[in-house]
C-alpha cells in the first residue's frame, strides 16, 4: 500500500524504533525491498535520490513501477516513495509524478532560505497528503553528487525549521553517506539531546548515513527520537560482494548462468538479507 510516511514514523517515534529508507536503483533493487518488508511485515520507505531517478529514466517511470509492483506483488504492508536529498525543483517533479512523500534538502542554503523554501513546500505537500523531510547541518560525505561537510545542526534552527510543521527533519550529528573511515569521531550524541529537547518529543527524527554505524549507536539513536534511517551503500556492497563471488566462482560460464535472472540474483538476495537485517535490528520487523 503506497503511503505517506507521516504515520508510520509518529509510530515509529512513539514506540521507540525506527522505519529503514533503503534507496533504490532499477527494477531488482525495488523488488527486493518490497518483498522484504513484507516478508517481515514491516513498514518501508523506498529512497529515490535525484541521480537514481534520472538513472531510471525520471520520476514518473519510477512512481509507475512502485504503484505497479506493489499492486502486482500484492504489498499489504505501509510504503512510502520518498524523494532523497531533493532540490527545489526535484520536489516538485516528484510531486506531480505521484511520489507519496519528499524530502527538501535545503542544508546548503542560508537558514532563512531554507525556512522560506521548505514553509513554501509544506503547504503544498500538507495540500496533498503527502510527508515533507527538511534538512538543517549535513551530511558528511558524498551521495550520488550532493556533497556536504558534515555541519552539526544547531538545536534552534531545528526548533526553526521543525515549527514549519514538517513531517520529519533529517539533524546533522556527525553522520556521513557511504563508508565511515577509521578515524571517525561517533554521531554526536550531546548535539541530538539538545535537538530532541528543541524539537519536542513528538518529531520523528531522521539518521542518514545508515551504513555502517554500530548497533549500540543505532540504538541510543533511537532512543533519542531517531524514527527514520537511511541505508544505501551497504545494499550497494551486499550486491556487489555477490555479484562478485558469482562470476569469480565461473557460475556465469555454466550452463545458462549468463542469463540476467540468473546473474544478478545473488546480488538480488544478498539486498534482501541486508534489508531484513537492518529491519531487525531498528525494531520495524511486526509493526505493519
Ligand atoms: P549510506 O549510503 O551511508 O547508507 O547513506 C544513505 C543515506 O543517508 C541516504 O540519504
Amino acid at each position: 500500500m503506497l503511503t505517506s510516511a507521516k504515520e508510520m514514523l509518529n509510530k515509529a517515534r512513539e514506540g521507540k524504533y525506527a522505519v529503514g529508507q533503503f534507496n533504490i536503483n532499477n527494477l531488482e533493487w525495488t523488488k527486493a525491498v518490497l518483498l522484504t518488508a513484507q516478508e517481515n511485515n514491516s513498514p518501508v520507505i523506498l529512497g529515490v535520490s535525484e541521480g537514481a531517478g534520472k538513472y531510471m529514466t525520471g520520476y514518473k517511470t519510477v512512481a509507475a513501477m512502485v504503484k505497479a509492483m506493489i499492486e502486482e506483488l500484492n504489498i499489504t504492508v505501509p510504503v512510502a516513495l520518498h524523494l532523497d536529498h531533493g532540490s527545489y525543483e526535484g520536489a516538485k517533479k516528484c510531486i506531480e509524478a505521484g511520489f507519496s512523500s519528499i524530502m527538501f534538502d535545503g542544508s546548503h542554503y542560508p537558514i532563512a532560505e531554507n525556512i522560506e523554501k521548505t514553509k513554501e513546500l509544506v503547504a503544498i505537500t500538507n495540500a496533498k497528503g503527502l510527508s515533507l523531510e527538511a534538512e538543517v547541518g549535513s551530511i558528511g560525505g558524498e551521495e550520488d553528487g550532493v556533497v556536504g561537510k558534515g555541519e552539526v545542526a544547531d538545536a534552534n534552527e531545528c526548533k526553526q525549521i521543525a515549527e514549519l510543521g514538517v513531517t520529519m527533519l533529517a539533524a546533522g550529528i556527525g553522520n556521513i553517506h557511504g563508508k565511515y573511515p577509521a578515524n571517525w569521531a561517533g554521531l554526536d550524541f550531546d548535539a541530538l539531546a539538545k535537538i530532541e529537547e528543541a524539537v519536542g518529543t513528538e518529531m520523528p527524527l531522521v539518521l542518514h548515513g545508515g551504513t555502517g554505524i554500530p548497533e549500540d549507536m543505532i540504538k541510543k539513536a533511537i532512543s533519542l527520537g531517531v524514527a527514520k534511517i537511511n541505508v544505501n551503500t551497504e545494499c550497494q556492497l551486499s550486491f556487489q560482494e555477490a555479484t562478485r563471488k558469482y562470476i569469480e566462482a565461473g557460475k556465469d560460464l555454466e550452463g545458462k548462468g549468463f542469463d540476467p535472472r540468473k546473474l544478478l540474483a545473488p546480488g538480488f538476495e544478498a539486498i534482501k538479507a541486508t534489508v531484513k537485517e537492518k529491519m531487525e535490528l531498528f525494531g520495524s520487523v511486526n509493526k505493519a
